[in-house]
């Protein structure tokens, strides 16, 4: 069994990404620039979005952190958006997702120019990756098909399972999964209301776990010499850890691990990678500007 390192591979990137950023601004290019709105106070949000910052320093970009209380109003966001997009030193940005009830993500989402979507969120760049066009790949199943390639895991013609059908991982990874120039692979996607999720399970070459239930994939669920890839990142209370959680994912881990052939651990898989996929995303759209 092999221990698909995140973490590692990440680091390995982000070097890569560095190195490129530093040959371009020597040649008298720009450095590049990617900025967050984050909104409110959520725990999760802010180290996710303190990640990035940290990984912008790492790939040597610049970077600009907007933050608003919850109490700001949708036409004010969709103002700060506007700004974004208009920003000539801007080359792409996110905002950290989710946000505050009384405003329409999905709006949201549409306010963003396209081409400076590195999320990959808006509708267009999810339909052009969906037929295969160039657009911006969301990070998280881009992230995971860059793990499944440097450790060299067979996708062509296997069978693959995908629990969960979020717009930012389950339905984006099924799409990338199936396609020739992607994963090339059968592709099935299984969520809450699948009465044969388990069976679905067993006869998979490849399970990807992105439902958000911890220890979701049991041992009995996995056929012997199968790839899993756990998306779970579910805070549990922990009263040994400062933080007062640990992250827990999708998995069974300690049962399915010795059953497979490769798996991604929790934190230091798929994590690391989603933050290091936005920086390739950002670099993709300096590169443009
Ligand atoms: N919230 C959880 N994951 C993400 C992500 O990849 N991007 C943004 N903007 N928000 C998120």
């Amino acid at each position: 069994m092999e221990i698909i390192d995140g973490k590692a591979t990440a680091a390995t990137i982000k070097a890569e990404i560095k190195a490129e950023v530093e040959a371009i601004v020597a040649g008298g290019g720009k450095r590049p620039h990617l900025a967050a709105i984050l909104v409110g106070h959520d725990g999760g949000s802010e180290t996710y979005v303190h990640n990035k910052v940290l990984a912008c320093e790492a790939c040597g970009f610049k970077s600009t952190l907007l933050r608003f209380e919850d109490n700001i109003t949708e036409q004010q966001l969709l103002y700060e958006v506007a700004r974004l997009n208009a920003a000539p030193d801007v080359d792409g940005f996110i905002v950290q997702l989710p946000l505050p009830r009384h405003i329409d993500e999905q709006r949201v989402i549409e306010a963003i120019d396209p081409s400076k979507d590195v999320d990959g969120f808006h509708p267009q760049n999810v339909g052009c990756m969906a037929i295969g066009l160039p657009a911006f790949i969301s990070a998280t199943p881009k992230g995971i098909l860059e793990l499944l390639r440097r450790y060299h895991v067979k996708t062509s013609g296997k069978k693959c399972v995908i629990l969960g059908r979020s717009n930012i991982v389950g339905k984006p990874m099924a799409q990338l999964m199936m396609q020739k120039q992607g994963g090339d692979a059968t592709v099935t996607v299984c969520h809450s209301h699948s009465p044969q999720l388990k069976d679905e399970c067993r006869q998979a070459d490849i399970i990807i776990a992105a439902i958000g239930s911890p220890r979701f994939v049991t041992a009995d669920m996995v056929k012997p010499g199968a790839v899993i890839i756990d998306v779970g990142t579910t805070r549990v209370p922990d009263a040994t850890r400062k933080s007062g959680f640990r992250l827990t994912g999708d998995v069974d881990f300690e049962n399915v691990a010795p059953l497979c052939s490769a798996i991604t651990p929790v934190p230091g898989g798929v994590g690391p990678m989603t933050i290091c996929m936005l920086m390739q995303n950002t670099l993709q759209a300096a590169k443009k500007s």
